[in-house]
């Protein structure tokens, strides 16, 4: 193997994990270029991995274990504190960070929203912009390759500013979508460095707390707020409106202005790059196999004819849904979560103790050669039956109480969208420039998705 990553005929791209256990220096370097490259091989066959790079840490990979991390002892594994130094500047103690009773509640009056519900209700958008995504992919056919990632990165940020801010009066969508992006391209690099445990004098990137984009973000997402308060819902109920309508069934309790905004600035950092990977992760996956796309071609041509996916569709699609679940576990967006643990503990023997953090490679988990068999090639068809799936062995949205609120919301989106490009373009890819699996805060395709698309009518 040359490099970070590798590619065989068979096998799509992978990140080529380290074999030898990392020291201080060498692991700082790797988190620098990709956190993915911190994971050693041996993760990918033992159940746990534990190290000490500055603070003790444990990498879990033992379903059991994860049961007793995710759902058993919620209370002794609380989010890191990483993520929450990290994200706090930008979403202050909302849903996706806070702890025991303030979490409780906000997943309470949140919930409402997310129900299959209204998630089926929210489908037109997605909809839409499936169509709007399959026309712009359209017009430039023929003419050069495509970067499939830009393309679903701005076919996820249609939807998810178009269901949280409805019709946003003062709401520039262009400005909040480079204020997130150039966020989290900058405080990945602050989280590589605490995830690790790196001493505090490496120079650290400068803090992102005060950086006017983020200001900017925030103070635009509280004139959507307050003008949703001047002049009450629309017409057809948006995510702002939900939340505003959500209280806590025990309390009473509803959310104030600064948590409403909060939340909605949660929904866009989870839920709009996340599900853009999704799709541009599965568009590559099929490019890279003519046969299973031969195959979800002939799915999505059967159920749609000319028509762009909606959400009556989606159970009519499994075979693309699986190609969207195999996507995320190959390449699942959150590669790597973490926890700081508060009381001493055993996880799978190995001793616990408060302040260490419990990393979940979902990465490394995903292709543990235990739990799957041929872990690193891409198949589909091992979604087709759920049940054989073991759970704990597969966490793209995580699990337990704390499980990802927006996935059905995701898969939905992810099922409508991909199916709508399938059923239109034959995708092939551009020779030599193969994505490079990186993790930046997410995983994501370094150097882009680059495909060729061919109409298929
Ligand atoms: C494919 C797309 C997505 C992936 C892979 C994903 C992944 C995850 C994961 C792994 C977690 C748990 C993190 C942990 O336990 O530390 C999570 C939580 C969360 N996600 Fe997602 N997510 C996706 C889409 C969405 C969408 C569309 C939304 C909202 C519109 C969303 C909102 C949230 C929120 C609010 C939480 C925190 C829930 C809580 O702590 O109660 N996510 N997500």
């Amino acid at each position: 193997m040359t490099g970070p990553t590798s590619t065989s005929s068979e096998l799509p791209v992978r990140v080529a994990l380290g074999t030898r256990p990392l020291g201080l220096f060498e692991s700082l370097a790797a988190a620098r270029r990709n956190i993915v490259e911190i994971i050693p091989e041996v993760a990918t066959r033992q159940p746990v991995v534990s190290g000490k790079t500055g603070t003790r840490w444990h990498m879990v990979m033992d379903p059991g274990a994860l049961r007793r991390v995710l759902v058993e002892r919620l209370d002794d594994y609380p989010k890191s504190d990483v993520t929450k130094s990290l994200l706090r500047p930008a979403i202050g103690e909302s849903l996706f960070i806070a702890e025991g009773a303030h979490w409780r509640w906000q997943r309470r009056a949140a919930a409402p929203a997310f129900s299959h519900r209204n998630v089926t209700s929210l489908a037109p958008v997605m909809t839409e912009a499936a169509e709007r995504a399959a026309h712009r992919i359209g017009a430039a056919a023929g003419r050069r390759a495509g970067n499939a990632y830009d393309e679903m990165v701005a076919a996820t940020f249609d939807v998810i500013s178009t269901v949280t801010f409805a019709d946003g009066e003062g709401f520039d969508r262009a400005a909040v979508h480079a204020a997130i992006d150039a966020y989290v391209t900058e405080s990945g690099k602050i989280s590589f460095l605490d995830v690790i445990g790196a001493p505090d004098w490496v120079p650290r990137p400068g803090r992102v707390a005060f950086d006017p984009a983020t200001r900017d973000m925030k103070a635009m997402a509280d004139r959507v707020v307050a003008a949703r308060e001047a002049r009450g819902p629309s017409s057809t109920p948006d995510l702002l409106d939900l939340l505003r309508a959500g209280e806590d069934a025990e309390t009473g309790r509803r959310m104030s202005d600064a948590e409403l905004r909060d939340n909605l600035l949660t929904f866009i950092v989870a839920g709009h790059e996340t599900t853009a990977l999704t799709l541009a992760w599965s568009l590559y996956l099929c490019a890279f196999d003519r046969r299973v796309q031969a195959r979800a071609q002939e799915e999505a041509a059967a159920v749609l004819g000319a028509r762009a996916a909606g959400a009556a569709d989606v159970e009519r699609l499994p075979y693309i849904r699986q190609i969207c679940e195999e996507a995320l576990r190959l390449y699942p967006p959150a590669a790597v979560f973490s926890r700081t643990a508060q009381v001493e503990d055993r996880l799978c023997g190995r001793e616990i103790r408060p302040g260490d953090t419990v990393m979940i490679p979902a990465y490394a988990l995903h292709r543990h050669r235990l739990l799957w068999e041929a872990p690193d090639a891409f198949r589909p068809e091992r979604f087709a039956d759920r049940k054989a799936i073991r759970r704990f062995s597969y966490l793209p949205f995580g699990d337990g109480p704390r499980i990802c609120i927006g996935a059905s919301f995701a898969i939905q989106e992810a099922v409508i969208i991909l199916a709508t490009l399938l059923a239109r373009f034959r995708f092939t890819p551009v020779a030599g420039r193969d994505p490079r699996p990186v993790m930046i805060l997410t995983l994501r395709p370094e150097g882009g998705v680059w495909l060729e698309a061919e109409p298929l009518a």
